[in-house]
């Protein structure tokens, strides 16, 4: 969950070394550090914390040099300081390390009775001197490496650095991913395609396995065996462009307000709305033939998925299991032959969902994939992409990016209905329609951010939420909960509405808000009866609902969020919003650090 950067060029790299961890910040930002050759001997400044103290660092100390590694972090081993901070020297190696060295223990108790002397408590420092031994027992700075390489077991993206050789950089992959970037006269390595693109959008991406000799003209590209190897060139879709706020506070408020454009596009993609039609695609598999679809991701992609599994399950009589990546990836699932997979995942670097894409490959199952890195690694191993058109989603809060992966699930729902014969032409055209109406709608829930602002002042004042829904809504209170802690840091959990009595009321009393999710659909007197329920306790309740709903409930409520009245199969898309923009206001009303909350990363590629 590391991001590293390699650059072997011809002028002074640590500026360019800076901007592109900028554009891999959010792999993770609990520390920072590059290193170079400068006068011929190896040279770093780290700083503990945020990008910015490393730019200050780098203010009062430059560093000078035409190659260089650098490297922004999310500590897995070893607390987040300077010490543990990448790049790590041994004896003339310089390192830097995305993922997690399975073996360090073992190595590194090899090593200490070999006399190395560790100065860090991370998994990466063993590499350093593991590559320094093997140069001290007199290989060559290429082979020293590779017999590194070869110790060790473990997920790893490194970039290696040698004193006295600056025109030479190794690179190795093994689980998270690592591109290699074709400039004239300068080569680079980083963690994506975005990362690289302003210096250049000729990339090559190693496989598992693969260890790169990078130099300013010459890339070589070996296996494990130390066999050469091909891998294509390929054109980069990385945007050069650093996405900036515009005129919003945060990333996340900006992601917000993206949606009805956004969710626009996604749709468009799929749906021809001029026809009210589906439009066809080139699937590896038929909807009509399929018995399964297995369904799997983490964390809000997850919770999509859940949401999907209830529209495939529906409009489609296709049945779904869907899984949590970190689950599914060791549960064994048997999968027929009649089965199909689907993973969803907004970076597409998600360890576990590429892991759990790995074991239905090796099932022979076909596979689909929605993502919205489009070259990134998930894309890649799919047999087929169903892009979301989100744009680059820079909050660590999955916002955009869940609505749009709802856009492309509702409509390859459609598709498949209309494929298996339960969506006739007419009911395709309707359905269509409704979810041309999603961007509209969401356009008038942003109207409503004043009250939700008020309603969150209050929210921020409390220590534990709960979210009640039921049938799509139960997905949509979790994804809430999981919104709200993650950066406002209040515990909050997401229910099935009916699951209340079995165990959760006994949370309740006037200390407890309990937001219900309840659009007025068929099972509306349901979720009163619930909400009836935790008001008889004294329950403080935040109603999210539309008009209908709001005139039929007698209870008083804390609060009460109208919507607009929306078709029942576009309503997650659109009661997304308020519980995105509830979490966000409680997240500035406690002054946490909303784009980038404390532990998390954008992107997970650990397991
Ligand atoms: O990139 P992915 O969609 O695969 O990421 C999955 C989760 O890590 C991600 O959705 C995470 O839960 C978000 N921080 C939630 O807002």
């Amino acid at each position: 969950m590391c991001g590293i950067i390699g650059i072997v060029g011809q002028v002074p790299v640590a500026p360019l070394l800076v901007d592109a961890l900028k554009r891999l910040e959010y792999r993770g930002y609990d520390s920072a550090g590059i290193a170079t050759i400068e006068g011929g001997e190896l040279a770093r400044r780290r700083a503990e914390g945020k990008l910015v103290n490393l730019e200050h660092r780098l203010d009062e100390e430059p560093l000078a040099g035409t190659i260089g590694i650098g490297h922004t972090r999310w500590a897995t081993h070893g607390v987040p300081n300077e010490t543990n901070a990448h790049p790590h020297f041994s004896n003339g190696v310089a390192i830097v390390h995305n993922g997690i060295i399975e073996n360090f223990a073992e190595l590194r108790q090899e090593l200490v009775e070999d006399g190395y002397a560790f100065t860090s408590q991370t998994d990466t420092e063993v590499v350093a001197h593991l590559v320094s031994r093997e140069l001290k027992r007199g290989a060559r700075p290429v082979d020293a490496a590779h017999r590194a390489l070869k110790r060790l077991e473990g997920a790893f993206a490194l970039a290696i650095m040698f004193q006295g050789d600056d025109d030479l950089i190794i690179g190795a992959r093994n689980g998270p991913p690592l591109a290699i970037g074709h400039g004239k006269g300068e080569m680079y390595l980083g963690s994506d395609a975005i990362a690289l693109a302003p210096f250049t959008n000729s990339v090559t991406y190693l496989e598992d396995g693969d260890w790169a000799v990078v130099r300013r003209n010459h890339v070589e590209i070996f296996d494990m065996k130390g066999e050469p190897v091909e891998r294509p060139r390929q054109q980069s879709v990385g945007s050069s462009f650093l996405v900036d706020k515009g005129n919003y506070h945060h990333f996340m408020e900006k992601e917000i307000h993206e949606q009805p454009e956004v969710i626009s596009h996604t749709l468009a993609h799929y749906l021809d709305f001029t026809e009210g039609r589906a439009r066809a695609l080139d699937l590896p598999f038929d909807f009509a033939k399929l018995d399964r679809l297995a369904m799997s991701a983490c964390g809000t992609a997850y919770l999509a998925g859940s949401i999907g599994k209830y529209w495939f399950e529906r409009y489609a009589r296709l049945p779904v299991d869907i899984d949590i990546a970190s689950e599914f990836r060791y549960r064994e699932m048997p999968l027929s032959g009649k089965s199909a997979a689907l993973f969803i995942s907004q970076s597409g670097e998600t360890a576990d969902t590429l892991a759990s894409l790995r074991y239905c490959r090796d099932q022979n199952v076909p596979i689909g994939a929605v993502v919205n890195v489009r070259g990134s690694t998930i894309a890649r191993e799919a047999d087929v992409t169903f892009p979301i058109l989100a744009g680059p989603e820079v909050g660590v809060a999955s916002t955009k990016a869940f609505t749009c992966q709802l856009s492309a699930l509702a409509s390859l729902a459609v598709m498949a209905g209309v494929a298996r014969g339960h969506i006739a032409s007419e009911a395709e055209s309707i359905l269509i329609r409704q979810l041309a109406e999603a961007p509209r709608f969401a356009n008038q829930v942003l109207r409503l951010s004043d009250q939700i602002e008020k309603v969150a002042r209050e929210l921020s004042r409390v220590r534990h939420v709960l979210y009640l829904g039921r049938d799509t809504s139960y997905p949509l209170a979790m994804e809430g909960a999981l919104k709200l802690k993650e950066i406002s840091y209040i515990h909050a959990e997401g229910y099935a509405a009916g699951e209340l009595k079995h165990g959760p009321i006994a949370l309740i009393d006037e200390t407890m808000p309990v937001i219900v999710i309840a659009p007025h659909d068929r099972i509306f007197d349901k979720t009163m009866s619930n909400m009836q329920e935790v008001a008889a306790r004294g329950g403080r309740i935040i109603l999210i609902t539309d008009e209908a709903g709001a005139a039929r409930t007698s209870l008083t409520t804390m609060d009460t969020i109208v919507l607009p009245d929306v078709p029942e199969f576009i309503a997650p898309i659109v009661y997304a919003l308020p519980i995105q923009l509830l979490a966000y206001f409680t997240a500035v009303a406690m002054g946490t650090d909303v784009d980038q909350p404390r532990n998390l990363a954008k992107s997970v590629t650990v397991e």
